[in-house]
């Protein structure tokens, strides 16, 4: 193995600041030196399972072998994810699925839904898909477009589209944005149900969901919900914005769906909008519907369901909120906690990135968050799997963190 860490970054001069990673088991993540990290985030909050689970890596390696077939061709392993979304997790009226690898892939689909769909219904002038303010939809520069987080928009402006954008809490100016931009040029409305890194789990009130929900109803705005966070169990739910008044017609889902295992995500269209394209079709990625992606997510279904986990983030949810309010709800240096499930933002007023070094010295991982408003935060979302002895050690270690982190 190269010691020559320089040699991995994409970028000349990028810190090797990073610790390399030759194992992983359970909530944490085990170093080339020995050290055990305590995986806090799970990853890049994709890990929903926990780590270490040969039988995901093991239903990969058995589909695999088929090698490529074109997506328009089913397989087993394809087919039965597919029934295990149908049958198991999407809500009534979505039998539609189309697979891509991942989170930006799967939220840029969608917004090519949504135009397709307009286009479909003979309504051409409909192209704007209204996104929030802050919100992430990932790197494509369609999903840079659409979504509100300046500190991922900034090098690459002009924007590819200038999409309009609401903020991410005021039902009253969503209505006057509708008006102003008039509902016969938008073709959609994008956000995540709780707002991921963007914002650190910032949560809009149902007053704001049902305005927004109505008016794309009213309209025949297709309104997707970006779950790459949210969904598949992290809040408690099976998805995030089954908290709120808001029934989607496209839900979009990466991260945990291959609990981190495999590069896979998954775009659900209600009925209606995909019988609308029946006739014009929807061109797939060269890796739509991989064959090991298939199965491991399946795989990683099956365990979540098996192992009554989405339950048990709703059960154990509170006890880990309770304990992050105990030992940092009144310091100084932690402006707000907020979120649900396993799934919590901290917003503070020392520099996340001081946090989150502190914690990594100290063998904890925590996700780095916020823009625009939210300026400095971070993440708790662990494994679904965690023990309330892991969960005390991750709240011991953040605020010792953040007890080390410098005030700005
Ligand atoms: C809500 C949301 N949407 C989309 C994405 C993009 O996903 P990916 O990084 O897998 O492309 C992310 C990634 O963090 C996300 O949090």
């Amino acid at each position: 193995m190269s010691t020559d860490l320089d040699r991995y970054a994409f970028l000349p001069g990028a810190p090797a600041f990073y610790p390399t990673i030759v194992a992983s088991e359970g909530c944490h993540l085990i170093t080339s030196d020995g050290r055990r990290i305590l995986d806090g985030a799970g990853g890049a909050i994709v890990g929903n399972i926990g780590w270490g689970r040969t039988e995901v890596a093991e239903a990969a390696a058995a589909a695999m072998s088929i090698g490529y077939v074109v997506p328009l061709w089913p397989t087993p392993s394809r087919l039965a994810l597919v029934d295990e979304l149908v049958e198991h997790w999407l809500p009534d009226g979505f039998h539609h699925v189309f697979f891509t690898s991942g989170g930006s892939e799967s939220t840029d689909s969608a917004i090519r839904l949504a135009r397709a769909y307009q286009v479909a219904q003979g309504r051409p002038d409909r192209w704007k898909v209204i996104g929030r303010h802050p919100s992430y939809h990932g790197m494509t520069l369609g999903t840079i477009a659409a979504a509100s987080h300046l500190g991922r928009q900034k090098g690459y402006e002009p924007l590819l589209l200038p999409f309009p954008k609401v903020p991410w809490d005021d039902a009253e100016q969503v209505a006057k944005v509708f008006e102003q931009e008039d509902p016969a040029t938008i073709a959609g409305f994008i956000a995540e149900p709780i707002t991921g890194a963007a914002g650190a789990c910032l949560t809009a009130d149902d007053e704001y969901w049902q305005t927004v929900n109505d008016l794309c109803k009213e309209h025949d705005i297709v309104l997707i919900a970006d779950e790459v966070m949210t969904g598949y169990g992290r809040t408690g739910l099976k998805f995030g914005h089954q908290h709120f008044p808001m029934e989607p017609d496209v839900i979009v889902g990466g991260k945990g769906l291959g609990g981190g295992y495999v590069p896979l995500g998954a775009v659900a269209a209600t009925d209606r909008i995909a019988e609308a394209l029946r006739d014009s079709g929807f061109m797939y990625f060269t890796f739509t519907g991989n064959d090991g992606a298939c199965a491991a997510g399946a795989k990683v279904l099956e365990i979540l369901r098996r192992e009554h986990l989405v339950e048990r983030v709703a059960t154990e949810g509170p006890h880990l909120e309770a304990r992050l309010r105990a030992a940092l709800g009144d310091h100084p240096a932690v402006t707000d906690i907020r979120g649900r499930g396993f799934f919590y933002g901290l917003e503070l007023n020392v520099s996340r990135d001081a946090v989150v070094a502190a914690a990594l010295e100290r063998n904890l991982w925590v996700y780095p968050a916020g823009s625009g408003p939210v300026a400095d935060a971070v993440m708790v979302a662990p494994p679904f799997t965690i023990t309330a002895d892991e969960m005390d050690t991750l709240v011991a270690t953040l605020r010792d963190a953040i007890d080390a982190a410098p005030f700005m």
